[in-house]
Protein backbone atom coordinates (compact mmCIF):
# COMPACT_ATOMS: atom_id res chain seq x y z
CA UNK A 1 0.00 0.00 0.00
CA UNK A 2 1.14 3.71 -1.12
CA UNK A 3 2.33 5.77 2.07
CA UNK A 4 0.14 8.74 2.36
CA UNK A 5 3.20 10.91 1.87
CA UNK A 6 3.94 9.96 -1.31
CA UNK A 7 -0.20 9.50 -2.46
CA UNK A 8 -1.03 12.95 -4.42
CA UNK A 9 -2.84 15.87 -3.11
CA UNK A 10 -5.58 18.18 -4.97
CA UNK A 11 -5.66 21.40 -3.64
CA UNK A 12 -8.18 23.85 -5.94
CA UNK A 13 -8.28 21.26 -8.36
CA UNK A 14 -4.10 21.32 -8.33
CA UNK A 15 -2.35 17.85 -8.10
CA UNK A 16 0.50 17.71 -6.81
CA UNK A 17 2.01 14.08 -6.67
CA UNK A 18 3.44 13.42 -3.24
CA UNK A 19 3.04 15.43 -0.13
CA UNK A 20 6.59 16.49 0.77
CA UNK A 21 6.61 20.31 0.18
CA UNK A 22 10.22 22.57 -0.22
CA UNK A 23 9.36 25.19 2.52
CA UNK A 24 10.44 28.69 1.66
CA UNK A 25 14.44 29.04 2.48
CA UNK A 26 15.85 32.65 1.88
CA UNK A 27 19.15 32.15 -0.31
CA UNK A 28 20.24 36.11 -0.50
CA UNK A 29 21.65 34.88 -3.55
CA UNK A 30 19.87 38.07 -6.10
CA UNK A 31 22.92 40.37 -7.36
CA UNK A 32 23.12 43.89 -8.30
CA UNK A 33 20.12 44.40 -6.35
CA UNK A 34 17.93 43.80 -8.67
CA UNK A 35 15.72 41.01 -7.06
CA UNK A 36 16.12 38.21 -9.89
CA UNK A 37 16.59 34.89 -8.88
CA UNK A 38 20.10 33.73 -10.14
CA UNK A 39 22.05 30.66 -11.42
CA UNK A 40 22.12 29.71 -8.01
CA UNK A 41 18.52 29.23 -7.89
CA UNK A 42 18.20 27.72 -11.10
CA UNK A 43 20.24 24.62 -9.56
CA UNK A 44 19.07 25.20 -6.23
CA UNK A 45 15.55 24.58 -6.75
CA UNK A 46 15.78 22.94 -10.05
CA UNK A 47 17.25 20.01 -7.45
CA UNK A 48 14.89 19.67 -5.67
CA UNK A 49 12.05 19.49 -7.98
CA UNK A 50 14.70 16.45 -9.28
CA UNK A 51 14.78 15.03 -6.34
CA UNK A 52 11.45 14.37 -6.24
CA UNK A 53 9.40 16.88 -4.33
CA UNK A 54 5.74 17.71 -4.71
CA UNK A 55 5.75 21.00 -4.55
CA UNK A 56 8.98 23.24 -4.85
CA UNK A 57 8.58 27.03 -3.58
CA UNK A 58 10.44 29.86 -3.97
CA UNK A 59 11.88 31.44 -0.79
CA UNK A 60 10.27 35.33 0.88
CA UNK A 61 10.15 37.06 -2.16
CA UNK A 62 9.66 40.78 -1.11
CA UNK A 63 6.79 42.73 -3.20
CA UNK A 64 8.61 46.25 -2.64
CA UNK A 65 12.17 46.74 -2.41
CA UNK A 66 11.64 48.24 1.12
CA UNK A 67 10.35 44.99 1.95
CA UNK A 68 13.54 42.74 1.34
CA UNK A 69 15.39 41.41 4.48
CA UNK A 70 18.92 41.85 2.55
CA UNK A 71 19.70 43.68 -0.45
CA UNK A 72 20.14 40.02 -2.02
CA UNK A 73 16.44 38.90 -1.52
CA UNK A 74 14.64 37.99 -4.60
CA UNK A 75 11.70 40.54 -5.14
CA UNK A 76 8.97 40.99 -7.72
CA UNK A 77 8.18 44.62 -7.30
CA UNK A 78 8.50 45.10 -11.22
CA UNK A 79 7.70 43.38 -14.59
CA UNK A 80 10.62 43.03 -15.86
CA UNK A 81 11.66 40.18 -12.88
CA UNK A 82 8.98 37.62 -14.67
CA UNK A 83 11.43 36.47 -16.96
CA UNK A 84 13.96 35.44 -14.22
CA UNK A 85 11.23 33.15 -12.42
CA UNK A 86 9.40 31.98 -15.54
CA UNK A 87 12.68 30.07 -16.74
CA UNK A 88 13.06 28.45 -12.98
CA UNK A 89 9.01 27.71 -12.90
CA UNK A 90 8.88 26.00 -16.13
CA UNK A 91 11.60 23.60 -15.43
CA UNK A 92 10.62 22.71 -11.78
CA UNK A 93 7.44 21.68 -13.71
CA UNK A 94 8.95 20.30 -16.27
CA UNK A 95 10.48 17.39 -13.79
CA UNK A 96 7.05 16.91 -12.43
CA UNK A 97 6.49 19.03 -9.27
CA UNK A 98 4.65 22.65 -8.64
CA UNK A 99 6.36 25.78 -8.64
CA UNK A 100 5.24 28.13 -6.16
CA UNK A 101 6.47 31.35 -4.56
CA UNK A 102 6.20 32.97 -1.14
CA UNK A 103 5.58 36.77 -1.21
CA UNK A 104 6.89 38.74 1.66
CA UNK A 105 7.61 42.05 3.06
CA UNK A 106 9.96 42.08 6.07
CA UNK A 107 8.59 45.56 8.00
CA UNK A 108 10.86 46.48 10.55
CA UNK A 109 13.06 43.24 9.98
CA UNK A 110 14.06 44.96 6.36
CA UNK A 111 17.41 46.14 5.50
CA UNK A 112 20.00 43.81 6.84
CA UNK A 113 23.31 42.39 6.15
CA UNK A 114 23.00 38.71 4.90
CA UNK A 115 23.85 36.30 7.77
CA UNK A 116 27.13 35.25 6.70
CA UNK A 117 28.10 38.54 7.00
CA UNK A 118 26.95 38.80 10.63
CA UNK A 119 22.78 39.85 9.46
CA UNK A 120 23.53 43.43 10.58
CA UNK A 121 21.61 46.17 10.53
CA UNK A 122 22.45 48.63 7.27
CA UNK A 123 21.96 51.85 7.43
CA UNK A 124 21.60 54.13 4.41
CA UNK A 125 25.13 54.81 4.36
CA UNK A 126 25.83 51.69 3.96
CA UNK A 127 23.61 50.03 1.43
CA UNK A 128 20.60 50.21 3.34
CA UNK A 129 17.09 51.87 3.44
CA UNK A 130 14.89 53.03 5.58
CA UNK A 131 11.88 50.44 7.25
CA UNK A 132 8.87 50.81 8.28
CA UNK A 133 5.83 48.63 10.38
CA UNK A 134 2.52 49.00 11.91
CA UNK A 135 3.92 51.10 14.99
CA UNK A 136 7.42 52.77 15.83
CA UNK A 137 8.88 50.15 17.75
CA UNK A 138 11.81 48.41 16.71
CA UNK A 139 12.77 44.55 16.79
CA UNK A 140 15.83 44.82 19.36
CA UNK A 141 18.00 47.74 20.18
CA UNK A 142 20.36 46.78 17.33
CA UNK A 143 17.52 47.69 14.99
CA UNK A 144 16.21 51.08 13.21
CA UNK A 145 13.50 52.12 14.61
CA UNK A 146 10.65 51.60 11.98
CA UNK A 147 8.34 54.34 10.40
CA UNK A 148 4.59 53.79 10.99
CA UNK A 149 2.73 53.36 7.89
CA UNK A 150 0.05 55.84 6.96
CA UNK A 151 -2.91 54.17 6.27
CA UNK A 152 -2.59 55.52 2.31
CA UNK A 153 0.77 53.75 2.31
CA UNK A 154 -0.72 50.47 4.07
CA UNK A 155 -3.45 50.72 1.09
CA UNK A 156 -0.18 50.52 -1.44
CA UNK A 157 1.68 47.76 0.12
CA UNK A 158 -1.51 46.04 -0.42
CA UNK A 159 -1.88 46.51 -4.10
CA UNK A 160 2.11 45.60 -3.93
CA UNK A 161 0.77 41.79 -2.89
CA UNK A 162 -1.76 41.70 -5.17
CA UNK A 163 0.35 42.98 -7.98
CA UNK A 164 3.20 40.51 -7.54
CA UNK A 165 0.93 37.36 -7.03
CA UNK A 166 -0.01 38.70 -10.99
CA UNK A 167 3.25 38.58 -11.59
CA UNK A 168 3.77 35.44 -10.33
CA UNK A 169 0.86 33.95 -12.15
CA UNK A 170 2.70 35.58 -15.45
CA UNK A 171 6.06 33.59 -14.23
CA UNK A 172 4.00 30.25 -14.37
CA UNK A 173 4.09 29.96 -10.34
CA UNK A 174 1.00 27.48 -9.56
CA UNK A 175 0.60 28.38 -6.37
CA UNK A 176 0.97 31.53 -3.97
CA UNK A 177 2.24 31.60 -0.77
CA UNK A 178 1.56 34.76 1.52
CA UNK A 179 4.41 35.18 4.38
CA UNK A 180 2.04 36.14 7.21
CA UNK A 181 4.99 34.73 9.82
CA UNK A 182 8.19 35.17 11.60
CA UNK A 183 7.66 38.75 12.54
CA UNK A 184 7.71 40.47 8.73
CA UNK A 185 5.22 43.08 7.75
CA UNK A 186 2.34 41.21 8.36
CA UNK A 187 2.98 39.47 11.45
CA UNK A 188 3.77 42.61 12.90
CA UNK A 189 0.25 43.76 12.59
CA UNK A 190 -1.38 40.86 13.76
CA UNK A 191 0.77 41.02 16.81
CA UNK A 192 -0.67 42.97 19.87
CA UNK A 193 2.89 43.52 20.94
CA UNK A 194 3.95 45.00 17.89
CA UNK A 195 1.15 46.76 16.18
CA UNK A 196 0.37 49.95 18.74
CA UNK A 197 -1.90 51.71 16.58
CA UNK A 198 -4.98 53.27 17.23
CA UNK A 199 -6.61 53.63 14.14
CA UNK A 200 -8.46 50.47 12.23
CA UNK A 201 -5.73 48.64 11.78
CA UNK A 202 -4.49 48.45 15.67
CA UNK A 203 -6.06 47.37 18.67
CA UNK A 204 -9.31 44.85 18.63
CA UNK A 205 -8.14 41.23 17.16
CA UNK A 206 -10.80 42.39 14.23
CA UNK A 207 -8.46 45.65 13.69
CA UNK A 208 -5.07 43.76 13.81
CA UNK A 209 -6.25 41.10 11.04
CA UNK A 210 -7.71 43.97 8.78
CA UNK A 211 -4.43 44.10 6.98
CA UNK A 212 -4.17 40.81 6.44
CA UNK A 213 -7.25 39.88 4.82
CA UNK A 214 -7.26 42.74 2.66
CA UNK A 215 -3.52 41.57 1.09
CA UNK A 216 -6.01 38.31 0.91
CA UNK A 217 -9.18 39.47 -0.81
CA UNK A 218 -7.01 41.68 -3.30
CA UNK A 219 -4.56 38.69 -4.25
CA UNK A 220 -6.95 36.26 -4.50
CA UNK A 221 -8.91 38.79 -7.14
CA UNK A 222 -5.89 39.00 -9.30
CA UNK A 223 -4.71 35.57 -9.16
CA UNK A 224 -7.04 32.80 -11.19
CA UNK A 225 -9.42 31.23 -9.12
CA UNK A 226 -8.05 27.87 -9.58
CA UNK A 227 -4.71 28.91 -7.96
CA UNK A 228 -4.02 27.57 -4.60
CA UNK A 229 -3.59 30.03 -2.39
CA UNK A 230 -1.70 29.15 1.20
CA UNK A 231 -0.42 31.26 4.00
CA UNK A 232 2.30 30.88 6.23
CA UNK A 233 1.37 31.83 9.49
CA UNK A 234 3.46 32.01 13.08
CA UNK A 235 0.89 30.29 15.09
CA UNK A 236 2.09 31.68 18.52
CA UNK A 237 4.58 34.19 19.16
CA UNK A 238 5.23 32.32 22.78
CA UNK A 239 4.92 35.75 24.79
CA UNK A 240 2.66 36.41 27.47
CA UNK A 241 -0.15 39.16 26.30
CA UNK A 242 1.29 38.28 22.60
CA UNK A 243 -0.72 36.02 18.95
CA UNK A 244 -1.75 32.72 20.83
CA UNK A 245 -2.52 29.82 18.68
CA UNK A 246 -6.03 30.46 20.05
CA UNK A 247 -5.82 33.63 17.91
CA UNK A 248 -4.47 31.58 14.65
CA UNK A 249 -7.28 28.77 15.01
CA UNK A 250 -9.83 32.04 14.51
CA UNK A 251 -7.97 33.60 11.96
CA UNK A 252 -7.58 30.60 10.26
CA UNK A 253 -11.23 30.47 10.04
CA UNK A 254 -11.42 33.87 8.27
CA UNK A 255 -8.56 33.15 6.05
CA UNK A 256 -10.99 30.11 4.70
CA UNK A 257 -13.70 32.28 4.43
CA UNK A 258 -11.58 34.99 1.89
CA UNK A 259 -9.97 32.10 -0.53
CA UNK A 260 -7.26 30.81 1.33
CA UNK A 261 -6.36 26.92 1.36
CA UNK A 262 -3.84 26.20 3.29
CA UNK A 263 -2.40 27.32 6.39
CA UNK A 264 1.77 26.47 6.39
CA UNK A 265 1.80 26.17 10.16
CA UNK A 266 5.10 27.92 11.36
CA UNK A 267 5.71 29.48 15.61
CA UNK A 268 7.82 32.87 16.17
CA UNK A 269 10.04 35.66 15.09
CA UNK A 270 8.42 38.47 16.24
CA UNK A 271 10.59 39.11 19.64
CA UNK A 272 14.00 38.48 20.71
CA UNK A 273 12.73 37.41 23.97
CA UNK A 274 10.44 34.38 22.84
CA UNK A 275 11.45 31.37 24.76
CA UNK A 276 11.01 28.13 22.24
CA UNK A 277 11.34 24.36 23.00
CA UNK A 278 12.91 22.84 19.83
CA UNK A 279 12.54 19.32 19.56
CA UNK A 280 11.60 16.76 16.53
CA UNK A 281 8.04 17.90 14.82
CA UNK A 282 7.70 20.74 17.68
CA UNK A 283 5.24 22.73 15.20
CA UNK A 284 3.31 19.81 14.50
CA UNK A 285 0.74 20.56 17.50
CA UNK A 286 0.09 23.80 15.95
CA UNK A 287 -0.62 22.73 12.52
CA UNK A 288 -3.38 19.98 14.19
CA UNK A 289 -5.04 22.34 16.24
CA UNK A 290 -5.39 24.80 13.32
CA UNK A 291 -6.64 21.73 11.19
CA UNK A 292 -9.03 20.44 13.19
CA UNK A 293 -10.39 23.98 14.94
CA UNK A 294 -10.78 25.62 11.44
CA UNK A 295 -11.61 22.79 9.36
CA UNK A 296 -8.85 23.67 6.58
CA UNK A 297 -6.12 22.54 5.13
CA UNK A 298 -2.68 22.66 6.47
CA UNK A 299 1.09 22.32 6.22
CA UNK A 300 3.37 20.92 9.01
CA UNK A 301 6.76 22.40 9.03
CA UNK A 302 9.86 22.15 11.65
CA UNK A 303 12.17 19.44 12.52
CA UNK A 304 10.44 17.14 10.33
CA UNK A 305 13.66 15.02 9.20
CA UNK A 306 12.67 11.32 9.21
CA UNK A 307 10.39 9.70 6.41
CA UNK A 308 8.34 7.83 9.09
CA UNK A 309 7.64 10.28 11.46
CA UNK A 310 6.62 13.01 7.70
CA UNK A 311 4.49 9.71 7.05
CA UNK A 312 3.07 9.65 10.69
CA UNK A 313 2.24 13.42 10.84
CA UNK A 314 -0.06 12.49 7.72
CA UNK A 315 -1.32 9.22 9.06
CA UNK A 316 -2.46 10.78 12.27
CA UNK A 317 -4.53 13.56 10.39
CA UNK A 318 -2.59 16.12 11.97
CA UNK A 319 -1.97 17.83 8.87
CA UNK A 320 -2.26 17.58 4.85
CA UNK A 321 1.13 17.96 3.79
CA UNK A 322 4.64 18.46 5.22
CA UNK A 323 7.36 21.44 4.31
CA UNK A 324 10.58 20.72 4.65
CA UNK A 325 13.46 23.25 5.07
CA UNK A 326 17.09 21.99 6.26
CA UNK A 327 16.88 18.28 5.56
CA UNK A 328 16.03 19.14 2.54
CA UNK A 329 19.34 21.50 1.85
CA UNK A 330 21.22 18.85 3.37
CA UNK A 331 20.23 16.12 1.03
CA UNK A 332 17.79 17.49 -1.91
CA UNK A 333 17.04 13.77 -2.69
CA UNK A 334 15.70 13.17 0.36
CA UNK A 335 12.22 12.08 -1.37
CA UNK A 336 13.92 9.26 -3.51
CA UNK A 337 15.32 7.29 -0.10
CA UNK A 338 12.14 8.00 1.55
CA UNK A 339 10.01 6.33 -1.52
CA UNK A 340 11.89 3.33 -1.12
CA UNK A 341 12.17 3.24 2.90
CA UNK A 342 8.25 3.84 3.03
CA UNK A 343 6.55 2.07 -0.61
CA UNK A 344 10.07 0.28 -2.13
CA UNK A 345 8.88 2.44 -4.90
CA UNK A 346 10.58 4.64 -7.26
CA UNK A 347 8.46 6.43 -9.35
CA UNK A 348 9.98 9.62 -8.21
CA UNK A 349 13.36 9.02 -10.17
CA UNK A 350 14.23 10.67 -13.05
CA UNK A 351 14.88 8.80 -16.38
CA UNK A 352 18.39 9.75 -16.14
CA UNK A 353 18.97 8.97 -12.92
CA UNK A 354 17.57 4.91 -13.10
CA UNK A 355 21.23 3.45 -12.71
CA UNK A 356 21.25 4.43 -9.68
CA UNK A 357 17.90 3.21 -8.33
CA UNK A 358 18.12 0.93 -5.00
CA UNK A 359 17.45 -2.00 -7.59
CA UNK A 360 19.96 -0.99 -10.33
CA UNK A 361 22.28 -0.17 -7.81
CA UNK A 362 23.75 -2.59 -5.29
CA UNK A 363 24.33 -0.25 -1.95
CA UNK A 364 22.04 2.12 -0.91
CA UNK A 365 22.47 4.44 1.75
CA UNK A 366 19.48 4.39 3.55
CA UNK A 367 19.73 1.18 4.34
CA UNK A 368 23.15 1.36 5.68
CA UNK A 369 21.70 4.55 7.74
CA UNK A 370 18.75 2.84 9.35
C1 LIG B 1 18.38 29.15 5.12
C2 LIG B 1 16.95 29.33 5.57
C3 LIG B 1 16.17 30.31 4.99
C4 LIG B 1 14.83 30.47 5.36
N1 LIG B 1 14.04 31.38 4.71
C5 LIG B 1 12.70 31.39 4.94
C6 LIG B 1 11.83 32.12 4.11
O1 LIG B 1 12.24 32.71 3.08
N2 LIG B 1 10.51 32.13 4.41
C7 LIG B 1 10.01 31.43 5.48
O2 LIG B 1 8.80 31.48 5.72
N3 LIG B 1 10.82 30.67 6.25
C8 LIG B 1 12.12 30.61 5.98
N4 LIG B 1 12.93 29.76 6.69
C9 LIG B 1 12.30 28.80 7.64
C10 LIG B 1 12.04 27.46 6.93
O3 LIG B 1 11.13 27.60 5.85
C11 LIG B 1 11.47 26.41 7.91
O4 LIG B 1 10.22 26.85 8.36
C12 LIG B 1 12.39 26.19 9.10
O5 LIG B 1 13.73 26.03 8.70
C13 LIG B 1 11.96 24.98 9.94
O6 LIG B 1 11.89 23.82 9.14
P1 LIG B 1 13.12 22.74 9.08
O7 LIG B 1 13.37 22.28 10.50
O8 LIG B 1 12.60 21.65 8.18
O9 LIG B 1 14.30 23.45 8.52
C14 LIG B 1 14.28 29.62 6.37
C15 LIG B 1 15.09 28.66 6.97
C16 LIG B 1 16.41 28.49 6.58
C17 LIG B 1 17.22 27.38 7.20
Amino acid sequence: MMSKLFSSIEIRGLKIKNRIFVSPMCQYSAEDNNGKPTDWHTVHLGSRAIGGAGLVMFEATAVTPEGRITPRDLGLWSDDQIDSYADIANFIQKHGAVPAIQLAHAGRKASHDVPWKGNTTLTSDDGGWNVVAPSSIAYDKNSLIPQELSIEEIHKITKSFADSAKRAINANLKVIELHFAHGYLVCEFLSPLSNRRSDIYGGSFENRIRFPIEIVDAVRNSIPDATPLFVRLSSTEYMDMGWTIEDSVLFARELKSHGVDLIDCSSGGNSPEQKVELYPGYQVDFSDQIRTGANIQTGAVGLITEPSQANGILENDQADVIFMGRELLRNPYWPLYAEHYLDKSVDSWQNQYLRATPDSSPSFWLETKK
